[in-house]
């Protein structure tokens, strides 16, 4: 069996145990895809496929679902998904700087917002509603507030240490 084919069967473990625990009805969908996009941190085709046979849905429905709420994606994301808040507070106090300090940190170039090698997607968002921190950004679960483009060269060498780079 190809290591391939281990991962994915895997992958389909933990989906069914996923399903079972929220229940293979419709009204699972969403919760079934937060688990998805929580693990993977993006909802990778295949599965939407497989989730839409389980839960009796049609894969048009699951498909409008994934694309229509924000907080899920169907492109892969990095590992470390560093998001800028771009509300009226922040923007005052510079978050386009911030912004275009990490894409430069981390080699972001072409308009793409994940780097090649998997690790930092970028993007902007409205208000995280920290405002009283302004200039805020998150990564992953982390609240940082107050960031200057000096402090995200200090944020982004702590993670790429972590990764052993
Ligand atoms: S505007 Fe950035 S946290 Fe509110």
């Amino acid at each position: 069996m190809s290591r391939t084919a281990e991962v994915d069967l895997n992958v389909v473990d933990w989906l069914n145990n996923v399903i079972a625990e929220h229940g293979s009805t419709p009204s699972a969908l969403i919760p079934v895809l937060q688990e998805v996009q929580k693990k993977h941190n993006y909802l990778p085709e295949e599965l939407l496929t497989y989730i839409a046979t389980a839960l009796n849905l049609s894969p048009a429905t699951v498909y409008g679902v994934a694309t229509f709420y924000a907080q899920f994606s169907l492109d892969p994301k990095g590992k470390y998904i560093i998001k800028v808040c771009d509300g009226t507070a922040c923007h005052v106090r510079g978050s386009l700087p911030i912004y275009e300090a990490i894409r430069k940190r981390v080699k972001l170039v072409d308009g793409k917002a994940t780097t090649d090698d998997g690790l930092f997607s970028v993007e902007t968002v409205s208000c995280l509603g920290a405002c009283g921190l302004a200039p805020v950004i998150t990564i992953n679960d982390q609240v940082y507030g107050q960031v200057t483009p000096e402090a995200i060269d200090l944020i982004i060498d702590v993670l790429e240490k972590r990764e052993g780079m």
